[in-house]
């Protein structure tokens, strides 16, 4: 069974996610640390992308949901590496590009055919999960996603003003919804949860519950 959450930058998905999966021992998959960690590998190669496209067949990407969504890259842990603000700026225009989509989808097709997982991301429930049990999309205003990620950055002691950030989320949204191939989009059939109005705790129980009752009525 996959559960996914899709939505905007900041708009909480990822922590929603992360908490709905520890209340219901279920997997947790971050699809935005795939695309960051496919970055972060483009950035080290400093390979031109078609160079770069040809060789990405053969990088070992694995993942693994042990309290935290951990990230491995040929043999390296990169879980922090990857929220380094270098590969935010880039991650959205390398997460266009139709061969990278296509190997991340295969991985995370792989991942998920054998336990109940809850995944976040911007595509999940058009084109990735057409057929997912639950699709919710997650929505907060621009300035609330910007203060949040602001704020995470900041207890990372990661330096970046709230100005710098509201703009980089307000590019990253522009290139993120635009793009040709699957953008970010709501699915017909997904549940909007809008987490400028709802508490923390108010959004995972909210979905924590839808996610139950399917599980009992089994
Ligand atoms: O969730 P995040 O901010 O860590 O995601 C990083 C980027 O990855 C985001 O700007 C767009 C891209 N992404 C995507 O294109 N499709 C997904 N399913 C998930 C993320």
């Amino acid at each position: 069974m996959i559960v996914v959450i899709d939505g905007p930058a900041g708009s909480g998905k990822s922590s929603t996610a992360r908490a709905v999966a520890h209340e219901l021992n279920i997997q947790y998959l971050d699809s935005g640390a795939l695309y960051r960690a496919v970055t972060y590998l483009f950035l080290k190669s400093e390979q031109s992308l078609s160079t770069f496209f040809e060789s990405l067949n053969s990088a070992r990407l694995s993942f693994e949901f042990d309290n935290e969504f951990q990230v491995t890259l040929n043999e390296e842990d990169i879980t922090s590496a990857i929220r380094d603000p270098k590969v935010s700026a880039h991650v959205s225009t390398i997460a266009a590009m139709p061969e990278v989509r296509e190997f991340i989808n295969t991985l995370m097709n792989n991942a998920v055919q054998y336990d109940v997982y809850i995944a976040d991301g911007r595509d999940l429930g058009t084109a990735v999960f057409p057929n997912a049990e639950y699709k919710f999309f997650m929505i907060a205003d621009l300035e609330t996603r910007a203060k949040r990620r602001h704020e995470e950055l900041s207890s990372k002691g990661l330096q970046m003003s709230y100005s710098e950030v509201l703009a980089e989320i307000k590019q990253r949204d522009q290139i993120d919804s635009t793009r040709e191939k699957d953008p970010l989009k709501q699915a017909d059939d997904a549940i909007v949860v809008d987490s400028s109005t709802l508490s923390f705790d108010e959004q995972v129980q909210y979905i924590v519950t839808r996610i139950k009752e399917t599980i009992t009525t089994e």
